[in-house]
């Protein structure tokens, strides 16, 4: 924790490294609270830099000595300043040998080395690898890795690096030793180091040409009867990356590490990727479907950077997205094509879109906006956002969506090809894009440079008599920090027409040839107009299919026109988006209402609809629940220009219990219908069956009804699985059942203590009640003295404080704004003992600026509280530019 100046490093600032590095040889003599580094490291310096000074990066490091080529530095040989190290006119080639100390048990940052239960791991990506030595810790110097570990044999059984394991031993006083080898060269960021006493699930896996490898899944000795699903994901990746893009691993040994302590989900370390436990152990008992499923695409994740990421990386921080974006991309066609069917499909893409417009647009609409590829940051870990990751992965798709998975694929064998082995940037992916399909794409690179999510505006104009139909789009771009003007983007825009039976219309541009059903229009210019001929009948427009890009539709359709939609589009996503929209525009006049005094209703057209789409058992179930899943709270704040969160809550909780009553008997049924059979699988199709089961009964369960506390009492002790129990037990908790009927509040109990020793289904435990519309300060504040709460284990942290401050709207914002205290409280103490995951509870008040004036002056002192404390870098740049936008 330091009190710094901010410092803003700027992209156009980029200068090659003077040297590069050919090698590096580490040894480890590990203890908990002295480790032992020494770096040999052989330099030679850069032909294409003017300077021939080494500069190294090292952060709350010990320093003990610097040898360079047989020669010990003194002091006057070199220059500290603010974490750089520098060596001044240092000859062509050199060898350094730096010997540092370093502390483990004092590291709660997570970042560098550290202790979670005991054992050690390393976090090195952004710049934790300067916490560990003095080095160029920047991703443009590559080097090969030889890594020797030395630590005391019953404690530290395990000694894992990157790489090959090349020999083990024994050394005197209880210690042993083990020497990895990674032959491939690679930035510092990836380097990784495991010792602790762990245990593994390992098989041989035969890759397509042949090889055996091995494979392996470490985690602490209780949790090994939750490694299957990781590992069968694993296997699944692997096959995935083979037959959809070529890609083979390219390494003899392959590893995953679980940790319960890590500031994010997952960690692409080459051949030892690291894991937050969330993120890999599973069994029916303690994890529930979504779990399964966030396991399957963040170990596919993880596992694709190993060549989006590994092989090729990024020359500076600044081209983040051009692992991350196309790493998510790639993620999520791996997800999509392991559901085997069409509407798997569908429901992944509407699951992706959903987080994109939840978490991204209100990212991209306020203070800390900025592009796929930044252009200045104080602190590189603020900029692992949702724009770089998600937005980055739309940026990805939009290729595809306009090349075809051929031409997409064309590009990413030529991206290869030039790129195998260096550091590059969006840009060098961008031009292997538009070579390998004979595009200029000048116009498209503004996705990575222009901040803001662009707003689309459809017209149309149907003629009876010439039968054609014109489609006006025009496009706009708010402006965001720092960028005023904005030049138009270049928009797939995909498009179908319905008839008014609901049937796809042929397409025809005029001009151009037969389309099929649906087609791209490629919208570059700030307005432009397409013409449909030989229309035969005034059709539905099916607009932005499968959100084939990132941007805002402003289409005004009727209600008619969006039921349509709903019960006929062959766009299974624009099924859905109907059925959003059509919700969407009653919470935003209901939210009016309450905040008039007005009288809340709901028109019977829209609980016909929903009611037809419950009942329709030809759609999938997981489809069915996504389109009677409301619009969230945070959803509907996005489309006012003031949130009034108490509105907001009030009037979805009106719809919710609304539909509830008109639709009691079809939700009734739907429970009852979808119970699955057999054995607990997390396939697509059983979970959707449960995801429809129990949003029905936390629909039933609006309803005040004793009956249906009791059937969720009694689901929740017949289940043979999390998904099942947990969904009953949040659905008693938030209904307020639970507060009516004793036997339901045993359960809170009951939970605790069945999973007292599973800290991941303990996070649940507190998650559920943070979470809850009627968890006040109070029970937050009595959570926090629970004895397993500790703000040491980001786990934790987040599933009682952001779980409340992020994702309970209806109480964070209390009035007397408590809720802001509690904040800032909480946030001032987690930033002393880790800046990184404080940084990210800062953000809970980006929207700041757009709450109603009687909140906005309590967020403000808050902010302005937080603002005079002593803080880190990460937390400072997040409020300072919270508080100035
Ligand atoms: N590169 C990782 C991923 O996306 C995420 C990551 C970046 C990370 N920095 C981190 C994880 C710091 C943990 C801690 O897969
Ligand atoms: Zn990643």
């Amino acid at each position: 924790m330091t009190s710094s100046s901010s410092i803003t490093i700027y992209r156009q600032d980029y200068t090659v490294p003077p040297f590069l590095v050919d090698h590096i040889d580490l040894t480890f003599d590990l203890g908990p609270s002295v480790t032992q580094v020494k770096a040999t490291t052989r330099l030679r310096h850069n032909p294409e830099s003017e300077s021939h000074d080494i500069v190294l990066y090292g952060e709350a490091l010990e320093l003990v000595k610097i040898v360079m080529n047989g020669k010990t530095l003194a002091k006057s040989d070199y220059a500290t300043d603010n974490g750089e190290l520098r060596i001044a006119n240092v000859p062509d080639d050199v060898t350094l040998v730096v010997d540092t100390l370093i502390h483990p048990d004092q590291n709660t940052s997570l970042m560098g080395l550290y202790l979670s239960n005991g054992n050690f791991f390393t976090q090195c990506e952004a710049e934790g690898f300067r916490k560990i030595t003095w080095y160029p810790d920047r991703p443009d110097v590559m080097a090969t890795y030889t890594v020797t570990i030395r630590a005391d044999k019953e404690k530290y059984p395990v000694l894992l690096s990157n790489g090959n394991l090349v020999e083990t031993g024994d050394l005197p006083n209880n210690r042993h030793y083990a020497v990895w080898d990674d032959p491939f060269r690679k930035p510092s960021y990836l380097f990784a180091l495991v010792a602790g006493n762990l245990v593994c699930r390992e098989e041989t896996f035969k890759l397509a040409d042949g090889r055996d490898v091995l494979l392996q899944v470490w985690v602490e000795k209780n949790n090994l009867d939750k490694t299957a699903h990781a590992m069968e994901s694993l296997k699944h990746s692997i096959r995935w990356d083979e037959s959809r893009f070529g890609l083979e691993l390219d390494l003899d040994r392959f590893m995953i590490v679980a940790v319960s302590d890590f500031n994010m989900g997952a960690m692409e370390n080459k051949g030892l990727n690291i894991f937050n436990t969330r993120y890999i152990l599973a069994n029916p008992r303690v994890a529930t479907d979504t779990d399964y499923a966030n396991i399957e695409s963040v170990v596919g994740h993880e596992y694709f950077h190993n060549w989006t990421g590994d092989r090729v990386t990024c020359r500076d921080w600044f081209q983040l997205s051009l692992k991350e974006g196309l790493t998510v991309f790639r993620d999520q066609e791996f997800s999509a094509d392991l559901t085997g069917s069409d509407s798997g499909r569908a429901v992944k893409r509407i699951e992706d879109v959903r987080t994109l417009r939840q978490l991204q647009f209100p990212e991209d609409a306020g203070p800390m906006a900025h592009p796929v590829r930044p252009d200045a940051y104080q602190e590189i870990n603020n900029f692992y956002t949702v724009t770089v990751y998600e937005k980055g992965a739309e940026v990805v798709r939009m290729y595809q969506t306009l090349f075809g998975r051929d031409g997409f694929r064309k590009g990413m064998d030529l991206y290869f090809s030039r790129h195998d082995g260096n550091a590059v940037t969006c840009n060098d992916f961008l031009a292997a894009m538009a070579d390998a399909n004979g595009r200029d794409l000048s116009q498209f690179e503004r996705w990575y440079s222009q901040a803001g999510t662009p707003r689309v505006r459809l017209e149309s104009h149907y003629d009876e008599k010439e039968r054609t139909l014109t489609v006006s789009l025009s496009q706009f771009c708010p402006p965001t920090p720092g960028q005023t003007e904005k030049q138009p983007f270049l928009i797939p825009f995909a498009i179908g027409l319905l008839d008014s039976k609901g049937n796809d219309m042929p397409l025809r541009l005029k001009g151009g040839k037969d389309s099929g059903t649906s087609c791209i229009l490629e919208l570059s210019d700030a307005s432009q107009t397409f013409t449909f001929v030989d229309v035969a009948e005034k059709p539905v427009i099916s607009a932005l299919r499968n959100f084939s890009a990132p941007v805002i539709l402003e289409y005004e359709q009727s209600d008619d026109e969006l039921l349509h939609l709903l019960s006929h589009d062959s766009d299974h996503f624009n099924r859905w988006e109907a059925g959003q929209r059509l919700a969407a525009r009653r919470l935003v006049s209901l939210t009016k209402a309450v905040q008039d005094g007005q009288p809340l209703t709901l028109d019977t057209a829209f609980a016909d609809a929903f009611r037809t789409v419950l009942s329709d058992t030809s759609l999938d179930a997981a489809l069915r629940e996504l389109a009677l899943t409301l619009p969230s709270e945070m959803m509907v704040a996005e489309r006012l220009d003031e949130i009034d969160p108490h509105a907001i809550h009030q009037a979805r909780q009106f719809m919710r219990r609304t539909l509830a009553e008109k639709l009691e008997k079809e939700w009734r049924d739907a429970w009852d219908r979808n119970r699955t059979e057999g054995t607990y699988r997390p396939v697509p199709s059983d979970a959707g069956k449960r995801a429809l089961k129990n949003l029905a009964l936390s629909y039933l369960l609006a309803l005040d009804n004793p009956v249906y506390c009791q059937m969720a009492i009694e689901q929740y002790n017949r289940a043979d699985n999390m998904t099942d129990r947990l969904a009953a037990l949040t659905s008693l908790v938030h209904s307020g059942c639970m507060n009516r009927h004793p036997e339901a509040k045993a359960l809170l109990d009951d939970f605790y203590r069945e999973f007292e020793n599973e800290a991941l289904v303990i996070d649940k435990w507190f998650s559920l009640q943070a979470t809850s519309p009627h968890a006040g300060i109070e029970t937050i504040t009595t959570l926090m003295e629970h004895p397993a709460f500790t703000l040491k284990n980001p786990n934790r942290a987040r599933s009682l404080i952001f779980g409340f401050c992020h994702n309970n709207m209806a109480q964070f914002h209390a009035a007397d704004g408590s809720g802001y205290e509690f904040w800032s409280k909480n946030l001032i103490e987690l930033d002393r003992i880790n800046p990184q995951v404080a940084a990210r509870l800062a953000r809970c008040m980006d929207q700041w600026k757009r709450y109603i004036p009687s909140l906005r002056k309590p967020a403000e002192q808050a902010l302005r509280h937080v603002s005079e404390q002593p803080l880190s870098r990460d937390t400072r740049e997040i409020i300072e530019k919270t508080l100035s936008a």
